[in-house]
């Protein structure tokens, strides 16, 4: 064989395309008003990442996390799925793409039970019988919460337990199930642990390693830097709506992170 001809078998065979980030942003803006609360943020987020967000109070996290769960759509640029431009037009589209969110309110009735919680709003029916009437499956729905549940390695009560019942850690494990229940690939957590002591946060921050275990990617906020080098595999910095500081976690310290929150936009 000739040289050419070798470098064209090369060229064409020996490396696979890499798969497009599950999440990315293109030069996004977005203004509240009068307020820049991002400016231009590029970003790519790939399968299993967890991606910790820093940044002091206002610098827009919650705004970004809201952008990629289609609460929010850019002023500018754009958000990418899996490659493909999305305009995602509420977190309902966003979530059946399999982009979930909880925020820290974790929207759980806490009067219904685990398994109505984790089916709330996309419930299992049966036929009853009669047609075109059907009928809630519960015992199905317990099952399969249970099932969600299981895959994320925490202790629970039975599924008619009523939510108000639960441990912090335990609501948070809820709201994730409800999350695989949507088949979520990515999973956004706006300050899981805020509200939580040492030990439930502990529970959170092994759930998250599950997750991303399992190939999930996760976005984490948080003001908690012990949190973000716990668990994060990378980390972004955001002063101001702009983009400061994107590096991976490993090699920093909870301190050396925080130092790095304070100083943003300093230098
Ligand atoms: N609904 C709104 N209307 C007007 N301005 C807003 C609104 N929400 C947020 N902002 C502004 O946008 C900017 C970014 O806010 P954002 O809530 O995204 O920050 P954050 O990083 O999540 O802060 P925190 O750590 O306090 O939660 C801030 O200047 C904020 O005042
Ligand atoms: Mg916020």
């Amino acid at each position: 064989m000739d040289r050419r001809g070798q470098r064209e078998k090369v060229t064409n065979t020996s490396v696979p395309a890499a798969p497009p980030p599950v999440v990315a942003l293109d030069g996004v803006s977005f203004n509240y008003g009068a307020v820049e609360a991002l400016k231009r943020i590029t970003l790519a987020v790939a399968a299993g990442e967890v991606l910790g967000l820093c940044g002091d109070n206002g610098a827009g996290k919650s705004t970004l996390i809201k952008v990629i769960s289609g609460a929010e759509r850019p002023s500018r640029g754009r958000l990418l799925i899996d490659g493909a431009p999305a305009n995602f037009i509420g977190p309902r589209e966003a979530l059946t793409r399999g982009i979930a969110t909880i925020y820290q309110n974790l929207a759980l009735a806490p009067t219904l039970s685990i398994a109505e919680n984790v089916f709330m709003g996309a419930e299992l029916t049966r036929a009853s019988g009669v047609p075109g009437l059907k009928l809630l499956d519960k015992r199905a729905m317990r099952r399969a919460a249970a099932d969600y549940l299981e895959q994320l390695n925490i202790d629970m009560p039975a599924m008619t337990t009523p939510v108000a019942e639960l441990s912090g850690g335990q609501r948070q494990a809820v709201a994730i199930a409800r999350a695989l229940r949507w088949q979520a690939r990515v999973i956004v957590m706006d300050e899981p642990t805020a509200a939580l002591g040492v030990k439930e946060t502990q529970r959170v921050l092994d759930l998250i390693r599950t997750l991303a275990a399992t190939g999930r990617t996760v976005l984490l906020v948080s003001h908690n830097m012990a949190d973000i080098v716990a668990v994060t595999t990378r980390v972004i910095i955001l002063h101001s709506g702009a983009m400061v500081l994107d590096r991976p976690t490993h090699g920093l310290s909870a301190d050396a992170l925080a130092h790095l929150v304070m100083t943003a936009g300093t230098a």
